[in-house]
């Protein structure tokens, strides 16, 4: 097989992304710059200051992803962009970059789609990994489980209704008033350590539904009344509550994760049961997307899925938080059995797609 050398560009939500991947499986570089701090200030994503934090950033993220992995832009196969889903301002930055890079080298360009690259990425992870398997791909926009039956050949099983997990995991570390400089899900984890999980009695979501769909948006409002009863006082900052309201803080955050996480494990099962009637020779679940790199998520779901028979495969948590690897992967992915678009035009105008 020929070698592929693969740069791949992720700016679909608040992480300008960029690198350098072999088709071997070696990854030679990989940035990521977070607006992180930037959301913490203004309390939430605007596209249009998301747009301006990528478009300020993205030149210099490329730049050290192709001088880290000492390559240059010659050497590259093809450009890899994640096209969608995502806030198409921002989408907009990470494929002009791309197409500028790929017209001006004569390089083919590769189209991504988020999702795939977060499922996908365990392959380059584990090497056993054929299809089919079946992909549980938790983060902070979407919520899907699907069997992957080929390359670009996926049944949806189940998806969220209304509000992602990542989402139930960011509004309670905000209302908990965490440290925001990082995302929510890793402080709601390391707090809830210190709670008593049994302490708040939510109710597990969709329990009625007998199908594989999720919802997080209930348990959210589940969480927002346990804090208005517990008079946790919301949005001061945890660094300031005394010792009594900080265990308050700990045992909501550990009861609100244990629930959410029995709500995957359920739908996980049945999904499992589904996907084995539809294909009984699937031996994989990847876990995969912002979520999955929660310990707590982690041990959970590898009960489920082993129980099963199954293996879990989990990439590791900076494989699993949008990066570029899985986005340079998946385009090599696709690049290997033909499927790319031919170089753009030399000197595009900016305003084309
Ligand atoms: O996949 P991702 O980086 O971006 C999207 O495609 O949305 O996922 C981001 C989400 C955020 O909601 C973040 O709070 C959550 O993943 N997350 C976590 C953890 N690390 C990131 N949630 C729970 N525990 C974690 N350790
Ligand atoms: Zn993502």
């Amino acid at each position: 097989e020929v070698d592929i050398t693969m740069l791949g560009i992720e700016t679909s939500c608040d992480d300008t992304a960029a690198a350098v991947v072999r088709s071997n499986g070696e990854i030679l570089s990989q940035v990521v710059s977070s607006q992180a701090e930037l959301l913490a200030q203004y309390g939430g994503v605007a596209p249009k200051m998301a747009q301006e934090a990528h478009a300020a950033v993205i030149d210099q993220v490329v730049q050290d992803a192709l001088d880290k992995a000492g390559v240059r832009e010659k050497d590259l196969s093809a450009v890899a962009v994640t096209i969608g889903p995502g806030l198409s301002l921002c989408l907009h930055v990470g494929v002009q970059k791309a197409r500028k890079i790929a017209g001006s080298f004569n390089l083919p360009l590769v189209g991504v789609h988020h999702m795939e690259a977060h499922a996908l990425v365990a392959r380059l992870v584990e090497k056993k990994l054929q299809f089919p398997f079946m992909a549980l791909l938790i983060s902070g926009g979407h919520n899907l489980v699907v069997l992957a039956r080929d390359l670009g050949h996926y049944i949806q099983l189940g998806t969220t209704i209304d509000d992602a997990i990542g989402e139930a995991y960011d509004k309670t570390a905000k209302w908990l008033g965490l440290d925001l400089r990082r995302s929510g899900g890793p402080a709601i984890e390391e707090l809830a350590l210190e709670g008593d999980a049994k302490a708040i009695k939510f109710t597990v979501p969709m329990k009625q539904h007998k199908d594989c769909n999720f919802s997080f948006a209930g348990l959210k409002n589940q969480v927002r009344l346990a804090i208005e009863a517990q008079n946790v006082t919301p949005e001061i900052p945890i660094s300031a509550a005394n010792s009594k309201e900080r265990s308050a803080r700990a045992n909501i955050a550990a009861s609100f994760q244990r629930v959410a996480v029995l709500h995957l494990e359920e739908k996980c099962q049945r999904a499992i049961e589904w996907a084995l009637k539809i294909d009984p020779s699937i031996k994989y679940l990847v876990a995969s997307g912002g979520v999955a790199s929660n310990k707590y998520v982690r041990s959970r779901l590898k009960q489920v899925v082993e129980k099963n028979g199954l293996q879990l495969v989990c990439p590791p948590p900076s494989l699993c938080t949008d990066n570029g690897v899985m986005i340079a992967w998946t385009g090599i992915e696709h690049f290997r059995v033909g499927r790319f678009d031919p170089p753009p035009p030399v000197n595009e105008p900016d305003d084309v797609k």
